[in-house]
């Protein structure tokens, strides 16, 4: 047997124990390289097994692989080991200190009074309905019986989306109101219909106190045999008490929407709009669907009659809380959020 074979005992063994005695990551690296480096001192002896005789090869070989094979057997072993220990925490962990509370959030108060405005139609049959906030011409005006040279289809009106190709001429608009769900669910169902629209709509509007340009609006739509001016006013009393408090007192003044006839505006007065040095405020937009409505979805306007109404959420929280500009709505600054 050649002498050098007598030192892969002790090499190993100095090895082991150096692995051993890493503290840590780069520690055990620098072991592994003092042994089985390049210029490691077990690699220097593995190198000499060139200089044995052939008949000697194979069980020198033999020998000084398996040591080296039990080498990195336990690097890997070590490694695993250390590599858990760094991922422990430095300190040990006190299960005695109180707990970490969790900062509990809430809904928005637009979505909490909108989820009031859907709770108090709920009571008297009405289900909520939905429609693209990217809608077209025909839904957002021409169903809606406003022609082109309407001044509510003013491009300063909206925002149009680009064309094909970039082009500035697209029929594609950000909706300027949710009236257009009315015609999307005339269009899809038959009468009678009984819905509301909570959704966001958009306004080339600069901001300021009482302008954004999205703001969210609810649409109702009734629509049965026989609807009169009677039961508009009775369903938006009675929602407007419910919101507003009991008290609430509701009415009509002469308007003019293209998709209504009678048109009117809802005017309000409680406690609230006093508190604003006000008797009546006004609310709110609605009327008789008009005929050539009825006409564009496909329905008889000599059997169905109905009316629609659509106000602003914004203008309802305001009120209701006292909120003096409509642009802390969207600021996300928490000392607003937090009062609600
Ligand atoms: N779309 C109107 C607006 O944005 C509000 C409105 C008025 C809706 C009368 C209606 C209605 O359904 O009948 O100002």
């Amino acid at each position: 047997m050649a002498g050098f074979l007598d030192e892969v005992a002790p090499l190993k063994a100095t090895a082991l124990a150096e692995f051993q005695a890493a503290a840590d990551l780069p520690g055990l690296e620098q072991a592994r390289v003092n042994s089985l480096g390049s210029h490691g001192r077990f690699t220097a002896l593995m190198k000499q097994l060139g200089t044995l005789p052939k008949d000697e090869k194979p069980a020198a070989g033999k020998t000084i692989n398996a040591a080296k094979l039990e080498l990195e057997a336990a690097l890997a072993a070590r490694r695993v080991e250390l590599e858990l220990k760094a991922a422990l925490p430095k300190e040990p962990t006190d299960f005695t200190l109180p707990g970490r509370r969790r900062l509990l959030g809430k809904l928005h108060p637009l979505t909490q009074i909108t989820e009031d405005i859907v709770r108090s139609f709920r009571k008297i049959g009405f289900v909520v309905a939905d429609g693209p906030e990217v809608e077209d011409e025909y839904h957002c005006f021409d169903a809606l019986n406003t022609p082109a040279d309407h001044p509510a289809r003013d491009a300063q009106d909206t925002f149009y989306l680009a064309g094909p190709g970039g082009a500035r001429q697209s029929s594609s608009l950000l909706r300027t109101h949710t009236s257009s769900v009315q015609i999307r669910v005339m269009k899809k169902q038959s009468p009678p219909v009984r819905i509301i629209v909570p959704g966001r709509v958009y306004r080339r509007d600069n901001a300021d106190a009482t302008h954004n340009p999205t703001f969210h609006q609810v649409e109702g739509l009734y629509v049965d045999r026989n609807v009169t001016v009677g039961d508009l006013k009775g369903t938006v009393e009675f929602v407007f008490k419910e919101l507003m408090g009991p008290e609430t007192r509701i009415r009509f003044r002469p308007h003019y929407f293209s998709y209504t006839e009678p048109s009117f505006e809802i005017d309000f007065s409680s406690a609230l709009t006093r508190k604003m040095g006000k008797e009546w405020l006004e609310i709110a937009g609605c009327g008789m669907v008009h005929p050539q409505v009825f006409e564009n979805v496909g329905y008889d306007p000599e059997t169905w009659s109905g009316w629609a109404f659509g106000f602003g959420i914004e203008r309802i929280a305001m009120i209701r809380y006292g909120i003096n500009d409509i642009r802390l709505f969207y600021e996300n600054d928490l000392r607003f959020l937090r009062q609600f």
